[in-house]
């Protein structure tokens, strides 16, 4: 299957795209690096999917690309997934808000608007949407209850779902998945999990927003990799929305405990307010993803902690040992052949 993975320099896309690349797919990567929250990191990670085989990258920046150069790009795909956007609650307040609109709900219309022209049967489309769509949640959050959106970020993903459910009245065979909290290796740099565990290395107090009692499903990106890809093949209702979320909802001072076990070392904690717009509790009803993907997050938190610290821990030993950026260096021995030359001549050609 020719697969393509919009937002591959981010923290969910590399690990899709390098799953699906294991799983024998063809992928094609595309990102716009300069466009991430954290360019330095977006970048670093972009670099090492060059040396990953059977991953052609693809630099695009699909709110601005010429729109035939995005019917190029889907040309042949049986499926897209699209997690090219700014992410971010807390970002997304003010000048935040125009970044929010271009990344996220412009360049999904512009893609779902090729992905109806494409040349063949449209691809699939696995749409990234989010949590925070359901403002904070009393209960297990359904996806057929109403949305209330809380900050700009928020009501920009229920613009992107509006336009994949449309998009699939007109033939496009669109899923949307509402992820909840991802965490794990390659986390970005301005998520609580990444913030808390490089604080605690490096034996700073913990910044934590708001009174720490917040709760979150915390989800872990392998289960979300494969919750993803499933919802690629599998034969499922055109536009349907699927959350993919742990069905624990726990706090964040939980999860710093566990980090204080991990790591044997003690927080402590610097408070600071609560950020506008972060909603008070996540919580995931399961049973569609259930029923219709045969998905459960497998991935329990401290499991997924440990693996976390285990890259943050790899990340810095790399780094002290001046073998690259650290992201996850790859010798150079396993670079496939050619595969430069295959990256720069796509580069090239658009
Ligand atoms: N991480 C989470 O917990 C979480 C939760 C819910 C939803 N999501 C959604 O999942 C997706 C991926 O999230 P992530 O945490 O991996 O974020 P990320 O910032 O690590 O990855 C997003 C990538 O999209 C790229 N991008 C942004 N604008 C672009 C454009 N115009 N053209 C091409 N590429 C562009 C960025 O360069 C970046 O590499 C996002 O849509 C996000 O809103 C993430």
């Amino acid at each position: 299957m020719r697969v393509v993975v919009t937002g591959a320099a981010g923290f969910i896309g590399s690990h899709v795209a390098e799953a699906a690349a294991r799983q024998g797919h063809e992928v094609v990567a595309v990102d716009a690096p300069a466009r991430s929250l954290s360019p330095a990191t977006a970048a670093e990670t972009w670099a090492t999917l060059w040396s990953r085989p059977g991953i052609t990258r693809v630099e695009a920046d699909l709110a601005a690309v010429p729109q035939e150069v995005l019917g190029d790009l889907l040309a042949g795909a049986d499926a897209v997934v699209h997690l090219a956007g700014r992410p971010g609650v807390r970002t997304s307040w003010g000048r935040g808000e125009r970044a929010v609109r271009r990344d996220n709900v412009l360049a999904t219309r512009r893609l779902l608007a090729s992905a109806r022209s494409a040349r063949r049967s449209p691809p699939r489309v696995v749409v990234a949407s989010s949590s925070s769509v359901y403002g904070s949640a009393t209960g297990p959050c359904h996806e057929d209850q109403p949305v209330h959106p809380e900050s700009p970020y928020a009501r920009s993903k229920v613009e992107v779902e509006r336009l994949a459910i449309a998009a699939a009245g007109d033939g496009v065979p669109t899923v949307v998945l509402r992820l909840f909290s991802v965490y794990g290796p390659r986390q970005r740099p301005d998520m609580a999990f990444h913030r808390f565990v490089e604080a605690v290395l490096d034996h700073r107090p913990v910044p934590v927003l708001g009174d720490g009692s917040q709760r979150r499903a915390f989800t872990e990106v392998a289960d979300v990799v494969r919750a993803t890809l499933l919802a690629t093949t599998t034969a499922l209702p055109p536009g349907i929305v699927i959350n993919i979320g742990h069905p624990e909802s726990v706090s964040l001072g939980h999860a710093l405990s566990r980090i204080e076990r991990l790591t044997g070392r003690p927080v402590a904690v610097e408070r600071a307010d609560a950020a506008r717009g972060d909603v008070r509790r996540t919580w995931a009803a399961t049973a569609r993803a259930a029923d219709l993907l045969g998905w459960e997050a497998g991935t329990s938190l401290d499991a997924g902690l440990a693996g976390q610290l285990a890259w943050h821990l790899g990340r810095r030993q790399a780094r002290a040992a001046g073998s690259g950026p650290g992201i996850d260096p790859v010798p150079a021995a396993t670079l496939p052949p050619g595969a430069a030359a295959r990256d720069q001549e796509l580069c090239r050609d658009r």
